[in-house]
Order: structure tokens, then sequence, then C-alpha cells
């Protein structure tokens, strides 16, 4: 038996044409921690402007410590699913803070957010459900719908972002079902906007239907300490279900979490694919969570730096003659419009030893083409005024300002 060649030149044409198309992503390989700083193979150090690091956690002693501790007492990892004999204390422990931190009655995690997520919709609802989903939510949001419309055939709907009117539009179209959810980003990840959330819950309110909040880009970003959108609009404990990753934020390793009520996490441990089938969130990668929540809980100061970065950030860029979309977190995405340019522009800056990600086509609208910055605590003044510099070079050089 010979390996089936022809299936690999197909991929290898398929792969060629993304690269004709200029969407080929190259991947940039680095040797040291996330943070404000890294040493990327072939380029040295590098400013990072493209990283979830947002409270600078990834190189924290404490974090690192704690999982080098878990590793010691745990071991290197779950070796099964959580109800066969894949539940560690640390669970509990990570779950409590969670459940502590994002203020709901409790939490559960998985492996990632992508799964939490995914797991989510389809435990929660039944045959004839609905379910309506802003258009811009993340891509796991919307496989999550996919998944859920194919096990349970529910049934759904995309409201136009943002557009409660829309919202409410789909909602009376399906006041017969027996169970309605709202599904939104907190924070939308390539806009850097804040989903209207007493709106939203008040319109959930008024249809009877369950809010899901996926707070990824929120959780330790948003409200004075760092507990998300619900914080930030001192909403506290009134979102039904809110989902976030422990992969941003809060260490920026990896996993993910479903918070809610104690019936949604026992339903979802119950119930859920992701929970049944596949293993648990490694201990070490727990441990390191854990400690970062204790963290940012006993640093909320930490949270207070990352908003003054933004703010200094969102500033001096401005005032160097760009036009980042309008906002107050710390994703400011700077509109280019064709996609090669975003790219051309993110190589320009790279070569400067600034890292910042150019998005276009698919990912965003046709003509809508990016880059995105993000800040972190890790940033210093200095780091924000180098990367500003280099963003005027290449801005000119491109004639962008
Ligand atoms: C809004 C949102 N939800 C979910 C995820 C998935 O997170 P994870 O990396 O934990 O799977 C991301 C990551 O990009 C995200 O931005």
């Amino acid at each position: 038996m010979s390996l089936n060649t022809a299936f690999a030149s197909e991929l290898d044409s398929r792969i060629e044409q993304l690269k004709t198309d200029r969407v080929y992503k190259q991947l940039n390989y680095l040797d040291s921690p996330q943070s404000a700083r890294v040493q990327m193979e072939g380029r040295g150090e590098v400013l990072i402007l493209s990283s979830n690091n947002y409270l600078g956690l990834s190189d924290e002693p404490s974090v690192i410590d704690a999982g080098i501790r878990g590793l010691r007492r745990f071991g290197a990892g779950t070796a099964s699913v959580r109800f066969i004999c894949g539940t560690f204390t640390i669970h509990r422990d990570l779950e409590e803070a969670i459940a502590r931190f994002v203020g709901t009655e409790s939490s559960l995690s998985f492996v990632a957010a992508w799964n939490a997520n995914e797991a989510l919709t389809a435990t929660v609802l039944e045959e004839g459900d609905f379910v309506v989903s802003d258009a811009l939510n993340h891509a796991s949001i919307i496989d999550s719908i996919r998944l859920a419309k194919s096990i349970v055939k529910c049934t759904s709907a995309v409201y136009k972002h943002g557009d409660l009117d829309d919202l409410v539009a789909k909602l009376e179209q399906a006041k017969g079902v027996k169970r309605r959810l709202i599904w939104t980003d907190g924070i939308f990840s390539m806009e850097g906007a804040i989903a209207k959330l007493p709106d939203l819950i008040d319109i959930a309110r008024r249809y009877n239907a369950v809010l899901a909040v996926d707070d990824s880009h929120a959780t330790g970003v948003l409200g004075e300490t760092g507990r998300g959108t619900a914080e930030h609009f001192g909403l506290l404990g009134e979102v039904d279900i809110i989902t976030s990753t422990l992969g941003k934020a809060l260490g920026g390793a990896a996993g993910g979490f479903v918070a809610g009520s104690a019936s949604v996490c026992d339903m979802l441990t119950q119930r859920s694919r992701p929970q049944l089938f596949s293993n648990a969130l490694p201990p070490t990668v727990a441990c390191s969570a854990l400690a970062a929540i204790e963290f940012v809980e006993k640093h909320p100061g930490r949270v207070a730096i990352l908003r003054e970065n933004t703010r200094y950030f969102r500033d001096a860029i401005t005032e160097a003659g760009f036009k980042p979309l309008a906002g107050e977190t710390p994703i400011v995405p700077i509109i280019v419009g064709e996609t090669a340019l975003a790219i051309q522009m993110s190589n320009m800056l790279l070569d400067e030893h600034v890292f910042v990600t150019g998005f276009g086509y698919p990912v965003v609208p046709q003509g809508q083409a990016r880059v995105r910055c993000q800040l972190s605590a890790a940033h210093t003044k200095a780091d924000l005024d180098e990367a500003v510099e280099a963003f005027k070079r290449v801005g000119r050089k491109l004639g962008i300002i």
C-alpha cells in the first residue's frame, strides 16, 4: 500500500490557491514567554501588539510556579474524561474561583472556550427550541449553533450586529416555541465593540429568553476589577450564562468555561459531548488559571494599567493620523481597506520589529481589512511610543497618513 499521493497533491494545489489569493497564513515561531516583547525566530526581539495576554499574566511568576507545583502534585494529565476518573480537586477549586470571579452560582471548565461554546447550545436546547445569534459572534458560537441544529433539531436565526430591533423581530417570530436562547460576544473580537448588555438583558427578560454571553475578550479586561462585561455595566449576577476562555487574560495557557446556575453546569457535566468524550483540562493548566484569577483578585490595579495603556495608545495612534475604530477596549483595529494592504502593513511593521497581525476577507468584510492592535498591561509607555513611531514610519511609506 502506498500513501495517497493524489490526495496530498490535491491539498497542495488548494494551499497554492490560498497563496495566490494572498490569504495564506505564515506562522511565526516565538522562543520566549508571551510578554510585551518576545524572541521571534529569525527576527530577534519583537514588540508584540497582537497578543491576548491582556493582563501580562502569561509570564507572571506566581502563575508559572502554580503550574510547576501542579505538575508535581497532579502529574502530566488527567488520562481520562471527567465522569470516568478525570476529575481532580484542582478542577473544583478552579471552578469555584471562576464562579466567584464572574459572579455566578457555578462554573464548569473545558479544555478550551471553543469546546465550552460548542457544548452549550446543544445541551441546553431541545427539539423545536430557538437560538438567535449576533452576526459578528465568534466562530465557535456559529459552529455550536450548527451542531445544535443537527444534534437536537432546534431552529436558529442571526440578527444584524448590535441591532436590537432586528433581535426583537427575530424573537417575535419565535414566541410560540418552548425555549429561546440569545447568544452574544461580550467584546466583539474583530471590532473591539462592547455588546449592549443592559438592552440585551432587558430583551431577554421581556421575551423569556436565556442570555449567553461569550466574554472571552472581556474577562480580566472589562469592569473595574476585570470581571467582564457584566461588571462594566454594573450588572454582575444578571447574566444567565457566561462563557469565557482561560487562554487570554487569565494566564493565556488554554481552557475555557461555562458559568451560570448550578443546573446549567450540572446539565453540561451530564450531557455535553465535549465533557463526556474528551479529556478534562490538564491539572497544570487548571493550577495556573486558578493562580491567575487569584492574582487579578489581589491586584485589580493590573486592570487599571490595561485601561490606561488602552487610552494612551488610542490617543497616540489617532494623534499620529490613523483612524482606529472608536471604542474603549484594548482591541484597536485600524481599517486600511484592502486585504493585501493590511498584510503588507503588518509585514512592514514586523520589519520594524513590531508584531501586529493584518486581517482581511473572509475574516472581516470585503474592503474592511485591518491591522488589529491589542494592548496589554505588560506594555510600558516606552513600548507604546516605540510602536506608534513604527506605525508612523510605515503609514507614511504606504501613504495611509
Ligand atoms: C470570542 C471568542 N470566543 C471563544 C474563543 C475560543 O477560545 P479558546 O482559545 O479558549 O478556545 C475565542 C478565541 O479566539 C474568542 O475570541
